[in-house]
């Protein structure tokens, strides 16, 4: 990673993998800042981790990558507190924040500077997240390759080519985790609707989508193939799965990823 000094405006659940990620992968603590509006967050992160706790000013003028981990309703504030003090500097300024366009973040921050903004999803929390990515033209190659290398510690990222396709990755990844959840909890409800024990329907519901995902990613054959793997003519997956067309299954998760991506849209809209 060529950034000396990595900072994080926002200490929560994702500045913390993030941090985390950073020290799994060797990064030197005393190169990591963290600011928080909660105190009691950014010590957390220097007692149990030993990196710096620091003020916004102080993370504008020492950091080459900084990371504004806030909620987009904090975003104006978060930023106007970094303006001043990033004058005359020329660090890469990453956001995490959902529905805040880079044209925001350049309002609020000032023009010229190298920004970037990502859309994680929670899974980063343990690791396996997966990771949209898009950057200005003034954020260099070296700075893109410290973003992918601070989003790898933590799972997969893409670059995407258009500003726009954060939007559909958000209703993809961003949102993912939650339709595999519901997926989850109907199966879990199905099997304890047939009598099983709602402790042995969750352990196998979890395992079985652990092992389909793993299966998924280790496999060269693709997901069509996979699901023909299981699908004996006649069989039990074969009855199932008849049903799930019927139903309309992969219409009505087209109109839930659409649904989920012109969301995303209106909240750029509202927050810009
Ligand atoms: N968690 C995920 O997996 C995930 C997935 C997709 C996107 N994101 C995005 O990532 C961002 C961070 O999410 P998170 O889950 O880490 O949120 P979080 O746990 O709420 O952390 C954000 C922290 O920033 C603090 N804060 C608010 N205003 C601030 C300011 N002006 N300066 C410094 N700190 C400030 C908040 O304090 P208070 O709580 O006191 O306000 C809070 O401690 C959000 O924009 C979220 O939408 C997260």
């Amino acid at each position: 990673m060529a950034a000396q000094n990595i900072g994080f405006i926002g200490s929560g659940n994702i500045a913390r993998s993030l941090v985390l990620g950073l020290l799994a992968k060797g990064r030197n603590p005393a190169h990591i800042y963290a600011a928080d509006i909660d105190a009691g967050k950014v010590e957390r992160l220097v007692r149990d981790h030993g990196v710096n706790a620091a003020g916004h000013e102080q993370i504008a003028q020492t950091c080459d990558l900084i990371v504004l981990a806030v909620k987009p309703q904090s975003m104006s504030e978060a930023c106007a507190s970094l303006k001043a003090a990033l004058a005359g500097r020329g660090p890469v300024i990453m956001s995490l924040a959902a529905g805040v366009n880079l044209a925001r973040i350049g309002e609020l921050l000032g023009s010229g500077l190298a920004l970037a903004r990502c859309m994680p999803n929670t899974p980063a929390l343990i690791g396996t997240g997966a990771a949209g990515l898009y950057a200005n033209e003034n954020a260099s190659t070296e700075q893109k390759q410290d973003i992918e290398d601070l989003m790898n510690s933590v799972g997969i990222c893409v670059w995407c080519e258009l500003e726009s396709d954060l939007d559909t990755i958000t209703a993809l990844s961003g949102s993912g985790p939650a339709y595999f959840f519901l997926f989850m909890e109907a199966m879990r409800n199905a099997a304890c609707g047939l009598g099983l024990e709602p402790g042995v329907a969750e352990k196998l519901t979890g395992q079985t989508a652990l092992g389909a995902a793993e299966l998924a990613r280790a496999s060269e054959c693709g997901l069509v193939e996979l699901r023909a793997q299981v699908t004996s003519p006649g069989g039990t997956t074969e009855a199932a799965i008849a049903r799930f067309e019927q139903g309309g299954l992969r219409q009505l998760v087209d109109e839930a990823i659409v649904a989920a991506a012109e969301r995303a849209r209106e909240l750029a809209r509202e927050n810009g």
